[in-house]
C-alpha cells in the first residue's frame, strides 16, 4: 500500500496540479489535513460547498435518502427531483428544469436546447451561439469550445463548431458578432474562472434587448454565480434582467454533483428522447438539493452572502490600498471577490497563504479568488484577512504612509 499521494501520482491521471495537501474531514468553514492541522475554507470546494462542510442539514438529509432510495433512472417519478424543480421554478425566471451532474453537462444541455431552437424555431441550418471571450463554460468538448479561453483549447482541436467570442461587457462587439444564424447568447452574469469580472447591469439589458428583437436566445451560466453566491440568489438579479434559459451547478449540491438546465416555459422544447442522463436529478443528489435550497432559506444565506461580501470587498480594498504596489484592484459581488494584482503573482499568494492556514484559489495568473462558504461568519472573514495581509507585508513593502 503506497501513501494517498503515491495512489495518486501512479494511478490517478495527472489532469491537475494538485498543492500537497491531503483532506480527511471537514467542519463549517474548516478543513483538517491528515496531520490533524487546521485550514481556514475560502476555496469551499471552488463555489460549491456553500453550507460549509459536515452541515448537520445536507449530512442527514444524504443520509436519510441514502438509507431510503438513491438511484432509479428516469424512467420513473421520484418525489425528490420534483420537489427540487418546483423550489427552482418558484425561485427564479424558469418554469422547467433538466437535472444532470455538473456545470458542464448543464451548459452542453443548454447548447443543444438552442441548437434545437435555432433549427426548429429560426430555421437556421447550422445555429451559431456568441460567448465571451474569458469565459468559462466546462470541459467537454462542446462546452470547452464554449469558452473563450484559447489555452483550455490547445491539443483538443477540432473543436465542437458553432461558437464565436465577442469582448464582454462590449455591447458594440457583440452586436457586430449577431448574424441571421445566431441562435443564441450565452454568458457568465459575472465571469468567474476568467478573472472575476463582473458583468454591467447596462451591458446586459443591451444585450437583453437585442435578444428580444431577434428572437436570440439569452443563455446564463451561473454555474458559479447561482444559489447565493453573489448576494442574491441568481447573479442576474444584480443586472436588471432575466434570462430565457440559465445553468447552475456547483452549490445546488452542497458539495453532491448535481446540475440543471433552467428554462422558461416557452424555451423547454426538448422532446422525450432528445436528451437524457442516467444520474441526472436521482433522489440522493435532489434530496441533497433541497436540503442546500431549505437551509439557504432557513439560515438566511444569501443575505449573509451580501452582508459578509461587503465586508470581504471593504478589508481587500484595505489592503489593496496598503499594498499598492502588489495589488491593482479589488472587484467581485458578493462572496465571489477576487484581488486584481499587479503581477502575476496570484498562484504565490496562494501558496503563502496555504502555509499560513488559509486556502484561496487563483482565477489566472494574476487574480486571488475568495468563495468561501455562505455560512461564513464576520470573525472568519477576519481571520481570513489577516492571515491575507501578513501575506502580502511578507512578499512586499508597505507602501510607506498609507493606511
Ligand atoms: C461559470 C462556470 N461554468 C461551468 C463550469 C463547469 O462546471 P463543472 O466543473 O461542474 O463541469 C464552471 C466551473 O468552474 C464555471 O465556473
Amino acid at each position: 500500500m503506497g501513501t494517498v499521494q503515491e495512489d495518486f501520482d501512479q494511478h490517478v491521471m495527472h489532469t491537475y496540479g494538485r498543492f500537497a495537501l491531503v483532506f480527511v474531514s471537514g467542519e463549517g468553514c474548516y478543513l483538517q489535513d491528515e496531520q490533524g492541522r487546521r485550514y481556514l475554507d475560502f476555496v469551499a470546494g471552488i463555489a460549491t460547498c456553500a453550507l460549509g462542510h459536515a452541515h448537520p442539514v445536507l449530512s442527514a438529509a444524504i443520509a436519510e435518502q441514502a438509507r431510503t432510495l438513491m438511484h432509479v433512472s428516469n424512467l420513473y417519478y421520484t418525489p425528490q427531483q420534483g420537489a427540487l424543480a418546483r423550489w427552482l421554478a418558484e425561485h427564479s425566471a424558469a418554469d422547467q428544469v433538466f437535472f444532470c451532474n455538473s456545470g458542464a453537462e448543464a451548459n452542453e444541455a443548454a447548447i443543444k436546447l438552442a441548437r434545437k431552437y435555432g433549427r426548429t424555431v429560426l430555421g437556421i441550418a447550422e445555429p451559431q451561439i456568441i460567448t465571451a471571450q474569458r469565459s468559462f463554460h466546462g470541459r467537454t468538448l462542446a462546452t470547452v469550445s464554449a469558452t473563450g479561453q484559447p489555452k483550455y483549447h490547445k491539443h483538443f482541436y477540432p473543436l465542437v463548431q458553432g461558437f464565436s467570442y465577442v469582448p464582454y461587457n462590449d455591447f458594440a462587439a457583440l452586436q457586430a458578432a449577431v448574424s441571421d444564424t445566431t441562435a443564441a447568447i450565452l454568458l457568465e452574469p459575472m465571469q468567474g474562472e476568467g478573472g472575476v469580472m463582473p458583468g454591467e447591469a447596462e451591458y446586459f439589458q443591451q444585450v437583453r434587448t437585442l435578444c428580444d428583437e431577434n428572437n436570440i436566445l439569452m443563455i446564463l451560466d451561473e454555474v458559479q454565480t447561482g444559489m447565493g453566491r453573489t448576494g442574491k440568489l441568481w447573479g442576474y438579479e444584480h443586472l436588471g434582467i432575466e434570462p430565457d434559459l440559465f445553468t447552475i451547478a456547483k452549490a445546488l449540491g452542497g458539495g453532491m454533483p448535481i446540475g440543471a438546465l433552467c428554462a422558461r416555459e416557452k424555451f423547454s422544447i426538448f422532446e422525450p428522447g432528445e436528451h437524457a442522463s442516467t444520474f441526472g436529478g436521482n433522489p440522493l443528489a435532489c434530496a441533497a438539493g433541497l436540503a442546500v435550497c431549505h437551509t439557504l432559506e432557513q439560515e438566511h444565506l444569501v443575505a449573509n452572502a451580501e452582508v459578509r461580501g461587503v465586508q470581504l470587498a471593504a478589508g481587500l480594498e484595505r489592503l489593496a490600498h496598503r499594498f499598492g504596489n502588489l495589488v491593482q484592484q479589488v472587484r467581485g459581488r458578493g462572496l465571489m471577490q477576487g484581488l486584481v494584482c499587479n503581477e502575476p503573482i496570484a498562484g504565490e499568494i496562494v501558496k503563502q497563504a496555504i502555509a499560513k492556514g488559509l486556502l484561496l484559489v487563483t482565477a489566472g495568473p494574476d487574480v486571488v479568488r475568495f468563495v468561501p462558504p455562505l455560512i461564513v461568519t464576520s470573525f472568519e472573514i477576519d481571520e481570513a484577512l489577516a492571515i491575507l495581509e501578513a501575506v502580502l507585508a511578507e512578499m512586499a513593502v508597505p507602501v510607506l504612509g498609507l493606511r
